[in-house]
């Protein structure tokens, strides 16, 4: 690699690879930052960071494609040399674990004595392009005003190298919409990506061995019959190559009646899935979408940045789009009608349905009538989320639905007053399940309900 480095260097710039150029090579390729290289070179970060980017710019250019630090790794893997410069020379001055090159077995032709470069024509070379299966995620659809989000998500995998990400948020926010763009954005970053939905319950069992089977290429599986020795191949998958794996509806894996992250018990294995991929080294990223978070990923957040929550919330008045777009009127009024449908995109575009069919349109006739009309396609999906909840947090969620403003803490220990530790418990679930919000109000606790799951219990519940 060092060797087709110094030859593309040569070719674009007149001079061999630098012996800073060299260690900026080894050491990306050993995940090392450029802090490190910087130290063990005896030299400021600047510096290394300046050398780098001049060396990015050039590999870029040879390869037709964006290199950088992020990325190096993966596109090096895929790069698919000719005989001429065949993979395993490629790779023949690079001593680190878990590269993989892609190619057959024919010998490397001998190393030329002082290497007057042999010639890098972009014909001699082909990028593999991916391995991609996106048969479970959504079409790509038209999608507002996520930059900000989709960027930090770009960050959080490319530039911190995040293990594991978990995107929450209640129904219809838009999850699986953000994922599926952030897919199409750096699809080119990663050796295979695969998408599966867990709606259909999938069993662990039945997930690792299609994971497994796609990432390691083989339709054909030996697999052990012990969860551990799958999860084991698994993980070599994750080292081998740059895979993103993207898990959908994972709140399917919990119980309905129960806090916040209780797996059903046939799922319950999948506790030490999300564990092992947060915990161990490996270079792939898992990225799933879920109502709630699984309790060992909220724990692991805790423990280190490779393993990120990101709380996708509403639009807010960036929604206005959707409803321009959907030709609804009274544009004084999409402000109120943003605020309680929380700036959901698939909750404004119920609604949206909703005002056309009833009130010809108009919002301020819509929203005059309180609660709200939510029809059956909204009801049926805040019934879903309402199911999950314990008693006790049914309960709790009616009690701060019948109160217009924020209820103070203490207002619910006078409610709950006999179990003031279960309450403790239940509002940090309906927290995280994004039904309530609290705020610091002059050094005391408030909490108020959602807006659209209020008008749904305010609506009886039906
Ligand atoms: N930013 C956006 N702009 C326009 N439409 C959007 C946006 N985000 C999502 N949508 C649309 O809103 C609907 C719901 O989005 P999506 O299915 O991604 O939600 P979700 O959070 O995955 O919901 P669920 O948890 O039920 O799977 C879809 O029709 C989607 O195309
Ligand atoms: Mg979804």
């Amino acid at each position: 690699m060092l060797t087709w480095a110094d030859q593309v260097v040569f070719e674009k710039t007149g001079k061999h690879l630098s012996s800073l150029q060299e260690a900026i090579l080894m050491g990306v390729l050993s995940s090392q930052k450029y802090g490190d290289i910087a130290n063990q070179y005896n030299c400021t970060e600047p510096h290394v960071r300046k050398a780098a980017s001049e060396l990015w710019q050039v590999i870029s250019e040879e390869v037709g494609e964006v290199v950088n630090k992020s990325n190096l790794r993966s596109t090096f893997g895929r790069i698919q040399l000719n005989n001429s410069i065949h993979s395993a020379y490629f790779w023949k001055d690079v001593k680190i674990e878990n590269i993989s090159y892609c190619g057959n077995s024919t010998k490397p032709p001998k190393a030329k004595q002082n290497a007057p470069p042999t010639a890098t024509k972009n014909q001699q070379y082909s990028i593999i392009k991916p391995q991609i299966d996106l048969r479970d995620a959504p079409e790509l659809a038209t999608f507002d005003n996520r930059t900000s989000e989709l960027n930090t998500l770009k960050q959080s995998i490319l530039e911190k190298q995040s293990r594991m990400i978990a995107i929450l948020g209640i129904s219809g926010m838009g999850k699986s919409a953000i994922a599926r763009h952030l897919v199409e954005q750096i699809k080119t970053e990663f050796d295979c990506i695969i998408w599966r939905s867990l709606r259909s319950f999938s069993c662990l069992e039945t997930t690792l061995k299609e994971l497994i089977q796609f990432l390691s290429n083989h339709t054909e599986l030996n697999l052990p019959d012990d969860l551990d020795g799958q999860l084991a191949i698994l993980l070599e998958c994750l080292r081998d190559r740059r895979c993103l794996i993207i898990l959908d509806d994972v709140q399917c894996l919990f119980k309905d009646g129960q806090l916040v992250g209780n797996y059903q018990p046939e799922y319950q294995n999948y506790s030490k899935f999300f564990k092992l991929i947060g915990k161990l080294t490996h270079n792939s990223c898992l990225l799933f979408n879920s109502w709630e978070p699984p309790l060992e990923v909220v724990t692991l957040s805790g423990e280190s940045g490779l393993t990120q929550i990101f709380s996708l919330t509403g639009l807010g008045q960036k929604a206005t789009q959707i409803l321009k777009n959907q030709g609804l009127q009274n544009e004084e009024n999409y402000p109120e009608l943003i605020n309680l449908f929380r700036g959901n995109p698939l909750y404004l575009k119920l609604a949206n349905h909703l005002i056309k069919q009833l009130f010809g349109g108009k919002i301020s006739q819509y929203i005059s009538y309180k609660p709200v009309c939510l029809g059956d396609e909204l009801t049926q999906i805040l019934q879903q989320q309402y199911q999950r909840l314990s008693e006790l947090e049914k309960e709790a969620i009616a009690f701060l639905s019948s109160h217009p403003q924020p209820v103070l803490l203490s207002q619910l220990l006078g409610q709950f007053s006999d179990t003031p530790n279960q309450l403790f418990k239940v509002l940090l679930s309906l927290e995280r399940r994004g039904l309530i919000e609290k705020q610091n109000l002059d050094n005391e606790m408030v909490f108020t309900v959602d807006s659209v799951m209020q008008n749904y219990i305010l609506s009886g519940c039906d």
